[in-house]
């Protein structure tokens, strides 16, 4: 009996992500000849070598000059030359020079974990570590910095001791680099500019960057792939990269309005910086490292949020043929939002997001942050009734709260806010922060204005509260302008989706649109960072075309059209992840083509497993993904500006078994710019030994769900 207990705790252990950590007989990767004494207590050690369970990924660590220095191999080269760690802090000497490495611990870790929800089921969690104790020698000021290796890549993290004279620190710089060959291609966007993340990737040699946002991603000269990002980040500033001499990128915190990057006080851990790193390009959404490197689930039992697909009062605002105001066409009515709620119902929809139903949207809304009123609703919409109308069909609203980037407004009504939801059904707030960066507007106990960044260490803070306070209320969170992801839903798995990076939302206004190839650079990219609402499923692919609604309403530039064909729109549901999708068009575009709809009511937002295939950077992408609730598998294919063939085995299919594969497909035409409706629907039987080829016009996709015979 006790043997079996012993056993059963084992496997729970093994299963639940508690690590079974062990420390390693001896350090046979120290340079043992360099232990030296400096004084009758401190040793110091010059250099150590940690290696990632399969060998392939090698960081090494040295003591130069009383500087501590990493570099990186990976697949036999250097990928990382040597770089500096360290942090300088206002009030301490800091960890910068003079530093000695005293000791170090090894210990490695295996286990598995489960996603409540995600890209797929189980995570494999496994990682030698290293922890290195430094100290500074002028006054014994203490550090350690962690390193973890795993065959996808390096995790390390400052983590600064409680010790006398750290009862409040202020970081004014941190200075982790990343040494690269500054030839390597680069897929960048510029950090701490007006529009956050919201910018097209610009592809460049490293020599050519300026400062710019994680996740970004680089290949090598040598073909190897590497995306640099960080992962929980709490408490802390996030981290941009500026470029310095040759083909460094050096650690950039968002500074706080005060002018310092980050107050707080020992102990404390700085978020993991983050290297992913593939030798092809797919291996880096096949990667699991950044979810490894959080805190397992703090809220428990999460149940109560359901993945899923939701309808929304919005593309109408953003197509200009509804506002969020209230002048006349106002979008987000009593009558209005139960419309929506019968479609959603009809068709399968778990959701129906009603934007512009609360006080604050009249005037200029980007503006409006000082008014928005969260309670307070306009005459023509009646809360109670639409969700008492929700309950009854089965679809329940999801909640809105733009805050314009006054935080402090929001924050003053956030509890009555969450609980008026909370009262009428609500699951789900989509939030936003529409301001130019820098400009979130915080307001201190003495009535003081203070303007953060969507990044700096107030949003991060912001953003937790937020999550934290409608967990307690049973609410999942997805905001948009928000800051970006760090994989903290594997920690608050209430913490859904966002935005980070320019969504569907520019096909309806931007000029210029999403070309192409962004969403072909997404995935390798800002969707290596975590869930994106990027609000998929646009049908009428030229929506500035249609005549406006009343004459005074202006249409959008022509120049901003979808530009995708509609077999990509589609794809799309599969190659971006979220575990909450829009289906974000229009009933009555949906009308009008309902074979094609047939695979967004199909397609699920929870998967079982999911494995990238095929795929280069800005130019295409093969993804499969299994259904976590059935045995289907779905196929998404999409391609940048040009048409492309696929040779594509199934061997992911179950052996032995046909399935009916429904397919939606480019048609022999089809061209987002010339011709985007071309479609073809059809049905054939494939198997696990079969290699499907598959041909995709200009902008193109393909979405195929296989449906196994039993
Ligand atoms: C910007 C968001 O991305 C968009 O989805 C929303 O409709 C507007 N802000 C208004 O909140
Ligand atoms: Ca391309």
């Amino acid at each position: 009996m006790l043997q079996k207990i012993t056993y059963l705790t084992f496997l729970l252990l093994c299963f639940c992500g508690c690590s079974l950590n062990k420390m390693l007989p001896e350090n046979s990767d120290v340079n043992a000849s360099a232990l030296k004494q400096i004084d009758t207590t401190t040793q110091v050690i010059e250099s150590v070598h940690l290696k990632s369970p399969d060998g392939n990924i090698e960081v090494s660590v040295k003591n130069a000059d009383g500087q501590v220095l990493y570099n990186i191999k990976a697949f036999n080269q250097i990928i990382i030359k040597d770089s500096k760690l360290g942090l300088r802090f206002l009030e301490q000497h800091g960890f910068d020079k003079q530093l000695v490495i005293t000791s170090i611990e090894k210990s490695e870790s295996k286990s598995r974990w489960e996603q409540p929800w995600g890209e797929r089921r189980i995570v494999v969690n496994n990682y030698k570590e290293l922890l290195l104790k430094l100290e500074n020698t002028t006054n014994r000021e203490k550090m350690n910095i962690r390193f973890r290796a795993f065959n996808d890549g390096i995790g390390f993290r400052y983590e600064v001791l409680e010790q006398k004279g750290f009862e409040s620190v202020s970081i004014v710089d941190e200075l982790t680099n990343f040494n690269f060959d500054e030839n390597s291609t680069t897929w960048w966007i510029p950090a701490r500019e007006w529009n956050r993340y919201e910018y097209l990737y610009e592809k460049t040699p490293l020599s050519k960057v300026k400062m710019v946002h994680t996740p970004v991603t680089l290949q090598l000269p040598s073909g190897l792939h590497v995306s640099v990002h960080e992962a929980a980040l709490v408490n802390y500033s996030g981290m941009s990269l500026e470029k310095r001499r040759g083909g460094t990128l050096k650690a950039n915190l968002a500074p706080r309005s005060d002018g310092l990057l980050v107050k707080t006080q020992a102990p404390f851990n700085t978020p993991w910086r983050t290297l992913q790193i593939s030798k092809d390009a797919i291996g880096l959404i096949n990667s699991d490292l950044i979810l490894n490197l959080n805190e397992p689930n703090k809220l428990g039992d999460i149940s109560w949020f359901t993945p899923g697909k939701y309808i929304g009062i919005w593309w109408a605002m953003h197509m200009r043929e509804r506002t969020w105001g209230n002048d006349g066409i106002h979008g987000a009515t009593t009558e209005e939002t139960i419309r929506y709620m019968d479609f959603a119902a009809e068709h399968g929809f778990n959701g129906v997001l009603v934007e512009g139903w609360n006080l604050g949207w009249d005037g200029d809304w980007f503006h409006n942050g000082d008014v928005f009123n969260f309670t307070k609703s306009y005459p023509d919409f009646d809360i109670e009734k639409v969700s008492a109308y929700g309950k009854k069909v089965g679809v329940p609203l999801i909640g809105h709260h733009e805050t314009s980037g006054n935080i402090s407004n929001y924050e003053n009504q956030l509890d009555a806010a969450l609980e008026l939801y909370a009262n009428n059904e609500v699951k789900i707030i989509k939030t936003g922060y529409v301001a130019d960066a820098g400009d979130i507007k915080r307001i201190d106990e003495n009535g003081i204005a203070h303007y953060e960044f969507h990044d700096g260490q107030h949003m991060v803070n912001h953003h937790l509260k937020v999550v934290k306070k409608a967990a307690k209320h049973k609410i999942s969170i997805n905001p948009h302008e928000p800051v970006k992801d760090t994989g903290l839903r594997r920690t608050y798995p209430n913490w859904v989706s966002r935005e980070g990076a320019r969504g569907m939302e520019f096909s309806a206004w931007g000029v210029p649109p999403n070309p192409p190839e962004h969403t072909t650079i997404l995935p390798f990219t800002r969707l290596l960072s975590g869930p994106m609402d990027y609000t998929p499923g646009i049908f009428e692919l030229r929506p500035s075309e249609l005549p406006p609604v009343r004459e005074d309403m202006q249409r959008n530039d022509p120049k901003s059209r979808v530009e995708t064909t509609l077999a990509k729109q589609l794809a799309l549901y599969l190659t971006i992840y979220s575990p909450i999708q829009m289906v974000a068009d229009l009933p009555k575009h949906y009308q009008n083509n309902m074979p094609a709809f047939q695979f967004i009511k199909d397609v699920p937002t929870d998967w079982e497993q999911s494995m990238a295939l095929q795929g280069e950077i800005g130019d295409y992408l093969v993804i499969a993904r299994q259904d976590r609730n059935s045995s289907d598998w779905y196929l998404g294919v999409i391609t940048d500006e040009q048409a492309r063939s696929f040779s594509i085995p199934l061997h992911f299919l179950e052996k032995q078994k046909t399935y009916t594969a429904q397919i939606y497909r480019d048609g022999p035409n089809a061209d987002y710019d010339t011709n985007p409706y071309d479609i073809i629907i059809e049905e054939v039987n494939l198997s696990s030994q079969d290699t499907y080829n598959l041909s995709l016009g200009k902008g193109g996709g393909a979405a195929i769900r296989f449906i196994k015979h039993h």
